[in-house]
Order: structure tokens, then C-alpha cells, then sequence
């Protein structure tokens, strides 16, 4: 799902984001490992400021291991837990209740110390559009769905999803837009699919990955595309590339929309491997 926003359209995210807040106990913030600077709402640290989070980084399947390790700590070092998760597989999931309950203890503590019947954490899934926030939810939900609304007296219909005894997570996500004012950021977004090729120049875009791709995963591009030595010269690149898969126009032109096209499809398809596409470094230098 691709939403272009307009001010309007952020402002009410926003208020319906903090609407949801008032109902939670924990927010758990998805991004993708790949980008997980790019795939994130540049307010959310302001906008959820007043809840404890975990930064999941979803999508850890497809992201360069090693970086996500690096990730993890630049997330703790500034005291924001985070965990490498796969909500296809499932995978890192079983930590997500486990580190609520750790960052929870004392509030729960002290519910129980004024007499307040124990209940489940209740937690709220945020994330830009095609982070994987429905995925999550029906990978922890397991046909779990409870509705609560229909009480008598309860207005707004809010269903909650049963994650095991201990977690409940409202089964409609917080969507919030990412900050695609910049140019990079959009770039990242549509390298990894998050956002629709119609959006940004597709040529654009791959100029952008194969130049990343040459300075971070030379070899990986040799590999893939079978070149011994990569021209220095990313239009030559490109040509190297539409030639050796055919992409070519009547009269032996480079058809440079096709072989964006096969080189963006490969990389989102891990053809290339595992990839990341941002490094804390590069923040922390900034
Ligand atoms: P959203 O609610 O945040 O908008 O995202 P959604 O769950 O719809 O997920 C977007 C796409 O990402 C889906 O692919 C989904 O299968 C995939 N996805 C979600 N989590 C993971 C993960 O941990 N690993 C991998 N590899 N993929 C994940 P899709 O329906 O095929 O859409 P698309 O890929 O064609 O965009």
C-alpha cells in the first residue's frame, strides 16, 4: 500500500496515532532492517515520547546480518531496546513479549501494589506503509481476535488481539509517513519496495542502488551480473548490465526502463543477497 500524504493527511495520522496511545501500555515501532533510519517517521520520537517503545526491525530476513547487529546497538546505546525480527517466518517474535514485560515491571508492580487486577500489556504496532505492520499482527494473532467493542457502553469499536496471555495489541496499526522530502530516503524506499515505482524515476532509483551496490557490495555485483571488473562509470554500468540480459530496443539500444526494472526486481527479490542499505555510521557522522 503506497500513500502519498499531503499535510492534511499527516496531521490526522498523527491525532490518530495519539488517539491509540492513550489505549496502550508500550508502542512497538516496526521498521525495515534494511533502512531502518529511511523507513521511519522523522516525528516519531516526539509523537510516542510518552510511552516506553521497542524498535522492531522487521524484514531482518532480507537485511545484511551484520549491520542489523550494528543497528541493534545504535538503538540501545540511545536507550531505545530494539530486536531483529521476521514477522513472515515469525522469527524474533517470542522476544517481543518478553522485553515488554522487563520494560513494564515497575508500572505493573505498582498497579498491583494500589490493588489493580493484573491484565495483559496492551501494546500498539506503528510503522509507514509496507514496513509489515499487517503481517506482524496476523503472525502474533494466530485467529486470536477478540472484539471488545460491543460491550454496552463502549462507543468506538477497538478490537484487540490476543499475543498469548501476557500481550493484547490493537489490531489496527498506527500508520505514519516517512520523510520522504529527502531525496536519499525516497531512493531507499523505492530500492527496497516500499514505495510504488510510479512514485520516483525508476532510472533515478537504480542509478542510485547500483552506486551504492558498487561502493558497499562490489562483489555481490560482479557475481550477479557476471562482470569482471566494474566500469567506473555508472551509464556504462547500466549498459554492461541491459546488454549481458538482453535488454535491448530495436536498432541495439540500451532499454534502460527494462534493465532498471530486472536490476530493482532482482535486488528486492534478495537475488543479491541480504543487503542493507544504511549503516549507523552514517548517522552518527552526520
Ligand atoms: P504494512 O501492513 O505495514 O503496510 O505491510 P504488510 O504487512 O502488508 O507487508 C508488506 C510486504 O512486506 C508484504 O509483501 C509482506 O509479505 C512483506 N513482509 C512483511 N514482513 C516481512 C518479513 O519479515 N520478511 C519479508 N521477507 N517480507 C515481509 P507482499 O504482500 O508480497 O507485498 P510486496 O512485497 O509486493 O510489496
Amino acid at each position: 500500500m503506497t500513500i502519498q500524504w499531503f499535510p492534511g493527511h499527516m496531521a490526522k495520522a498523527r491525532r490518530q496515532v495519539t488517539e491509540k496511545l492513550k489505549l496502550i501500555d508500550i508502542v512497538f515501532e516496526l521498521v525495515d532492517a534494511r533502512i531502518p533510519m529511511s523507513s521511519r517517521n522523522p516525528m516519531i520520537d516526539e509523537i510516542v515520547s510518552s510511552k516506553p517503545r521497542i524498535v522492531l526491525l522487521n524484514k531482518a530476513d532480507k537485511a545484511d546480518a551484520s549491520i542489523t547487529k550494528q543497528w541493534i546497538d545504535y538503538f540501545k546505546e540511545r536507550e531505545i531496546p530494539a530486536i531483529a525480527i521476521d514477522a513472515q517466518t515469525g522469527t524474533g517474535l517470542k522476544q517481543i513479549t518478553a522485553l515488554s514485560k522487563v520494560l513494564l515491571k515497575e508500572k505493573f508492580d505498582k498497579m498491583a501494589s494500589k490493588g489493580i487486577k493484573p491484565r495483559a500489556i496492551r501494546a500498539l504496532i506503528i510503522g509507514i506503509p509496507n514496513v509489515g505492520k499487517s503481517t506482524l499482527i496476523n503472525r502474533l494473532a494466530k485467529k486470536n481476535i477478540t472484539k471488545t467493542g460491543d460491550r454496552p457502553g463502549v462507543t468506538t469499536a477497538q478490537q484487540w488481539v490476543k499475543v498469548g496471555n501476557e500481550l493484547e495489541l490493537l489490531d489496527t496499526p498506527g500508520i505514519l509517513w516517512p520523510k520522504f522530502e529527502d531525496q536519499l530516503v525516497g531512493f531507499k524506499l523505492a530500492t527496497t519496495g516500499a514505495i510504488k515505482d510510479a512514485i520516483l524515476n525508476l532510472q533515478e532509483v537504480t542509478v542510485f542502488a547500483l552506486n551504492f551496490l558498487r561502493e558497499h557490495y562490489p562483489d555481490r555485483l560482479k557475481e550477479r551480473f557476471n562482470i569482471d571488473e566494474l566500469p567506473n562509470e555508472v551509464v556504462q554500468l547500466f549498459d554492461e548490465i541491459g546488454k549481458k540480459r538482453g535488454c535491448i530496443m530495436p536498432g541495439g539500444y540500451i532499454d534502460y526502463d527494462k534493465t532498471s526494472e530486472l536490476v530493482l526486481r532482482e535486488i528486492r527479490s534478495d537475488k543479491l543477497g541480504r543487503l542493507s542499505f544504511e549503516t549507523p555510521k552514517q548517522f552518527t557522522e552526520q
